[in-house]
Formats: C-alpha cells, sequence, structure tokens
C-alpha cells in the first residue's frame, strides 16, 4: 500500500468514499482524525494561516472539504471547496457574494422551496430575477443580460431535469456564472463541474451525510475569485458548520455509495411498483426509462437518485396513505437511511397538487419497503 491517503483517479466510487479526505496515515493517530473543537488557535506574532480563529477555517472543516472535493471534482486542481452550516447558508453565500444591485440573476421556478424567499431577498437588495422552469431547458430564454444562473437539477421536488452542459455553454456565452444546486442527485450521481459549470452547491444535510442528524452545506468552485467572494461572505455572515457536524458528516460519507447505490436501486423498483396503480398520477422518477426526463438524466448523471414523486387522487387519500405507511416516517426532508415521505403541498410553497407525495427512499430491505407503501395504498382507499 501506497503511504498516500489520498485515492487515486481510476479507483471506484466505492473505494474513493471510504478514503476520501483521509490525512497521510500517521503512526498512532486515527484513521479520521476527531472533530476539532477550537475557538481560536496558539498564535504568537504574525496572523498567518492556516488555522488562526474558529470562524475562518477549522481542520476538521479541511479533510470534509478535501473529501467531497475528490467526489465532486476529481482531478481537477483549479477547484476549491467551502463547507457552511446549512445548505442555504452555501446557497445564499453564492447568491449573495456574487450579484449585486443591478445585476440580474436566473433561477429555477420549481425549485426548492425557500429559493422565492431568496428571491424576495435579492430584489430587495435591487437585484432583477428571471425564473423559468427547469424541463424543456427554460431558463435558455431569460440570459441575455444574466450575471448568474442558478440550476436545480433534478428539480426538488418535481424531478424534472434540465441539460447542465447545454444551459453552460448558453450562459458562459453571455458572460454568465453558472451554479448547480447538487443536492438531490449527490456527487456520486452528478458532477456539475465537469458539465462545465461554475458552482456545485448542495445541502449536505440529504444524503450526503444521510442519517437525518446533521445540518450542513457545501459549495465548490472552479473560478478563483468568485470563490473567494463566496469565502469571504463566510466570514462576515459566519455560517459555519460545527466540528461535531462536519466531523459526522465526513464519518458518512464513507458509506456514502454503499447508501446511494442501495437507495437508487430500490427507489427504482418502488417507481415500477407505483406505475402499476391505476390511483397514482404524474409519477416521477429519473431513472425509469420512460419518464419524460430520463433522456438528458441518463446524459449527465450516474445515478438517479433516492426520491419518487407521484400524486395520489386527493389530499385525504394521500394522508390516508402517509398514515397508513409503518415503514416510512411522515417528516419532511430526504436522503436519509430511513425512508421518509410526506404531502408536499402541507407547506404551501411548491405548486403541487394537493395529493402530491414526495416520498424519499432509505435503506431498508427493497421488498419490505415496497410490500409497506403497496399496502399503504390498498388500505389508504378503504
Ligand atoms: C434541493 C435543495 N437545496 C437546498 C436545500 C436547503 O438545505 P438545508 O436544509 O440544509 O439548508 C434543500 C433542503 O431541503 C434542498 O432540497
Amino acid at each position: 500500500m501506497s503511504d498516500s491517503a489520498t485515492p487515486v483517479n481510476g479507483d471506484g466510487d466505492g473505494t474513493r468514499a471510504v478514503r476520501a479526505g483521509l490525512p497521510e496515515p500517521v503512526k498512532h493517530e486515527p484513521t479520521l482524525p476527531g472533530p476539532v473543537f477550537a475557538a481560536h488557535f496558539h498564535l504568537p506574532g504574525e496572523p498567518t494561516g492556516p488555522y488562526t480563529y474558529g470562524r475562518d477555517e477549522n481542520p476538521t472543516w479541511t479533510l470534509l472539504e478535501r473529501a467531497i472535493e475528490e467526489l465532486e471534482a476529481p482531478g481537477q486542481d483549479d477547484v476549491e471547496t467551502l463547507v457552511f452550516a446549512s445548505g442555504m447558508a452555501a446557497i445564499s453565500s453564492v447568491l449573495f457574494s456574487q450579484l449585486s444591485a443591478g445585476d440580474t440573476a436566473v433561477l429555477p421556478n420549481d425549485g426548492y422551496q425557500a429559493l422565492p424567499l431568496v428571491r424576495a431577498q435579492l430584489e430587495a437588495y435591487g437585484i432583477e430575477v428571471r425564473t423559468a422552469p427547469t424541463g424543456g431547458d427554460a431558463q435558455l430564454d431569460l440570459l441575455d443580460g444574466a450575471k448568474l444562473l442558478w440550476i436545480e437539477t433534478p428539480s426538488n421536488p418535481g424531478l424534472d431535469v434540465c441539460d447542465i452542459r447545454r444551459l453552460v455553454e448558453a450562459a458562459h456565452a453571455r458572460g454568465a456564472l453558472v451554479a448547480v444546486d447538487n443536492t438531490l442527485a449527490t456527487p456520486l450521481g452528478q458532477r456539475p463541474l465537469e458539465l462545465g459549470a461554475d458552482f456545485s452547491v448542495a445541502s449536505g444535510t440529504k444524503q450526503l451525510s444521510g442519517h437525518g442528524d446533521v445540518l450542513l452545506g457545501y459549495v465548490v468552485g472552479r473560478n478563483a475569485e468568485a470563490i473567494t467572494a463566496v469565502r469571504r461572505w463566510r466570514k462576515i455572515v459566519g455560517a459555519i458548520p460545527g466540528p461535531m457536524e462536519a466531523w459526522l458528516a465526513h464519518r458518512s460519507i464513507a458509506t456514502l455509495q454503499l447508501r446511494v447505490d442501495r437507495q437508487c436501486a430500490t427507489a427504482l423498483m418502488v417507481a415500477q411498483a407505483l406505475r402499476e396503480r391505476p390511483e397514482v398520477t404524474g409519477l416521477r422518477y429519473p431513472g425509469l426509462p420512460d419518464d419524460p426526463a430520463h433522456e438528458i438524466a441518463a446524459r449527465q448523471m450516474r445515478r438517479y437518485g433516492c426520491v419518487v414523486s407521484f400524486t395520489l387522487p386527493t389530499r385525504t387519500r394521500a394522508d390516508r396513505f402517509l398514515d397508513a405507511l409503518r415503514l416510512v416516517d411522515d417528516a419532511t426532508s430526504f436522503g436519509g437511511v430511513r425512508s421518509t415521505a410526506e404531502r408536499r403541498g402541507r407547506w404551501g410553497g411548491d405548486a403541487v397538487p394537493e395529493g402530491f407525495i414526495r416520498l424519499s427512499v432509505g435503506a431498508e430491505d427493497p421488498e419490505d419497503l415496497v410490500a409497506d407503501v403497496l399496502r399503504a395504498l390498498e388500505e389508504s382507499a378503504r
């Protein structure tokens, strides 16, 4: 074995995940050093880095940032990664550090439900915001004069997909930067920087950490000037992860490939089972060969995610279905090892039918989960 802990490019995703971000082996030291709890570091004389004050840097973040970068942008040297307190902290850091009054941003109108809040705040600061749906690459038509294009693919909760490379080419031709929310795909499902994007941004709260016990976010960027502004924003706002959260996320990345492969395979089985049910409409899973997004998804994704969305005839039917599930918790969020589902319309922020369900497939035995979903559908009809 070589004394380098860093995975090499030819290694598979499982190998890369278990070794991601590990430091060089040191005799008597643990493989993954524990969380470093420090508000400040010994710093006599000139205040030089890497570790000065806990809002600016932390050794536990450094290892996690390296791990994320190895998965998001393998073999790319000109890339920098920053971790944040949450996905929203990461998203806001990109948008608010890159845009100022008079600029124009293009956002999806069917993305994560906090984006309209971000939009309102951007507009309050004098930034013009244009929106269009993810599907059909509709954001293409809004790019003239834009400074930044924000893509969310697959979109949450509708699971539409857009062609990242096509949108990047059009945006770059107009001098606009492109950021992709990679939360749903994870870096094992999609690598936006390889498709030309300037930023890959994600909530690490979901499948990256995968146990429903951590809030975290990250930004991976290749444009040195842009990422410097994002780092400065993190310092100003102080939206930093705790060392414990960062360490838990890093520990969880070791099983990312196992979890993602299992969850994606089961999600496909669940989607196939739902497709046979007469009461289910609007079924979406990008991995289904007849899903409207499958063709583009197959071109740019390596795995299709753990979320399946569909609609039941009424709100009551959807609520009864959720009540009847034994193995699926009625809860928001997605990507965890325990399946969750919710009637998305209960939040009021998404343009979805009342009976719309977002189901996040966990790591249960696939047969058990499919049986539970089918039984709950039967029971909810009574
Ligand atoms: C696609 C997407 N992006 C960003 C976020 C925000 O992440 P966080 O909850 O970690 O702030 C979410 C949360 O659900 C999400 O689904």
